[in-house]
């Protein structure tokens, strides 16, 4: 079963890029979580290289626009992808030097970390980011 799976009343920020990128997020988490049940540590680095990628990007994405639609919520929103860049990077090393596995309980982190940032965080840039 995935880990993750799009809802759209819990998730929709009424952005299509942004959604669709949330959506292509989910896709990579699920993708890395299959190679963490399967055990495959060289999977679990491609597609944990994969993940990181798309979150910087995604993140550039969001700020992008908030900086263009001069979103006053911006400067906070950016702490939050800050820090997570920093805990994914973190992660990426570690893993990458043979100091740490990812497990499941990293795996809880990420989905946490979404599942609030998405609702609480994203959300609200709906009507100023909007379509
Ligand atoms: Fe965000
Ligand atoms: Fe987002």
């Amino acid at each position: 079963m995935s880990l993750m799976q799009w809802v759209e009343e819990k998730y929709s920020t009424n952005v299509d890029l942004c959604d669709n990128q949330h959506k292509e997020l989910f896709d990579r988490v699920n993708a890395l979580n299959d190679a963490v049940v399967n055990r495959d540590r060289v999977d679990i680095g491609n597609r944990l290289d994969n993940l990181v990628d798309f979150v910087v990007k995604h993140f550039e994405t969001e700020e992008r626009l908030m900086e263009e639609r001069g979103y006053s919520g911006l400067e906070r929103h950016r702490q939050e992808h800050d820090l997570l860049v920093k805990t994914c990077t973190d992660i990426q090393d570690k893993f990458h030097a043979g100091e740490m596995d990812i497990e499941e309980a990293t795996m809880t982190y990420i989905k946490n970390w979404l599942d609030h940032h998405i609702p609480i965080i994203d959300k609200p840039y709906g009507p100023a980011l909007g379509n």
